[in-house]
């Protein structure tokens, strides 16, 4: 037997018909415990279905150490018909109540210990297609807020400009590291619209296609993401983790996969692996 806990909606931010970020306060005062990358499980009552509750998990966008509330960012999916949960999220109102089960998952859990045991230093390298950024937004509010020194790179891919949720944040982080100095914060946020041709996007001038194409070698040259840090990447140097559709996760690994690179599920004999995913879709 599922056991349902209560929350009630405290903040909404519709940043599109179809994009909306959410606050949920437990009604007990209480956030619960949980790790950056976790989801959660939410629900609702779907009137047409005898107020059966339709329960979804989403990753959870804040950061453990905020205490006042969990934030989610929601995708309504329309598609090829409307989504059962989605649906009602996007109809709720400031005030109304969700069910939740306590956070879980460990696809995306930050690494922190290398096999042998020793601390693992090399570089992150998150990887978000769409709503797929909602866990990588938590691992860097965490991050920053426990003063990790690893360097750390956001890369959010979407199809419209409007659809770069969380770039006042991730950019205001990256400022805090080029003002306070890397050696304090090193942290970069870099966007790729993948429907440049659409009008809509034609203010857009950084990098272009899917966000997998960030780790595509220009002919001969580097790829974008090894001219933004100024070094190869190497299974030695640097772990990846990536969320969002299959697609993005299997774009990612294409890539990668040719430099040796291996994910948790596929790990070598001595424990050791680069790639962390999690996708849906
Ligand atoms: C670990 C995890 C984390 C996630 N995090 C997020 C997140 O941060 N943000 C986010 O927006 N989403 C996230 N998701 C996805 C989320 O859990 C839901 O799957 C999503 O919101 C759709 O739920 P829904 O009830 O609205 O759609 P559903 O009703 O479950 O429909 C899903 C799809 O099936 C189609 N469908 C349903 N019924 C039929 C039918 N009879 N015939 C044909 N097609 C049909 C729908 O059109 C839709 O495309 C996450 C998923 C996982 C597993
Ligand atoms: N923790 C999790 O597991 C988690 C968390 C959040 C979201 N999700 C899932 O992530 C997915 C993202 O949904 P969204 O609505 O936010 O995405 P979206 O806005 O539709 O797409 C985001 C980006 O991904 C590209 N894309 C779309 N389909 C693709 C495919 N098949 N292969 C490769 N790239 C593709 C889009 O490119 P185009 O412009 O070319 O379409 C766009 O650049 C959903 O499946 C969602 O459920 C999972």
């Amino acid at each position: 037997m599922v056991e349902d806990n209560k929350a009630t909606i405290t903040y909404l931010q519709l940043m599109k018909e179809d994009l909306l970020i959410m606050r949920l306060v437990p009604n007990d005062g209480q956030v619960p415990e949980y790790k950056a990358g976790q989801f959660i499980t939410i629900g609702m009552p779907n009137p047409i279905e005898d107020n059966k509750i339709v329960r979804r998990a989403y990753s959870i966008a804040s950061q453990p150490e905020n205490r006042k509330y969990i934030e989610l960012l929601l995708r309504w999916v329309r598609k090829p018909i409307p989504g059962r949960l989605t649906t009602l999220l996007f109809n709720a109102k400031v005030g109304d109540e969700i069910s939740w089960i306590k956070p879980a998952g460990s696809a995306l859990s930050i690494n922190e210990k290398l096999p042998d045991g020793s601390p693992d230093k090399r570089r992150i390298v998150c990887i978000g297609g769409g709503t797929g950024l909602a866990p990588f937004v938590s691992f860097a509010q965490h991050l920053h807020d426990v003063g990790d020194k690893r360097e750390i790179l956001v890369l959010h891919g979407a199809s419209y400009v409007d659809e770069l949720s969380y770039r006042d944040v991730l950019t205001g982080l990256e400022y805090e590291s080029l003002d306070g100095g890397k050696d304090k914060w090193n942290f970069k946020y870099r966007a790729s619209i993948s429907r440049p041709q659409e009008w809509f996007n034609r203010s857009w001038g950084e990098q272009l296609g899917r966000v997998e194409t960030f780790l595509r070698p220009k002919e001969g040259e580097k790829s974008p993401l090894e001219e933004l840090i100024g070094d190869k990447v190497t299974k030695e140097n640097t772990m990846f983790y990536v969320c969002g559709w299959q697609g993005t996760i299997d774009g990612v690994l294409d890539f990668l996969k040719p430099k040796g690179f291996l994910t948790q599920q596929n790990k070598r004999e001595d424990g050791s692996f680069e790639v962390k995913f999690e996708s849906y879709g």
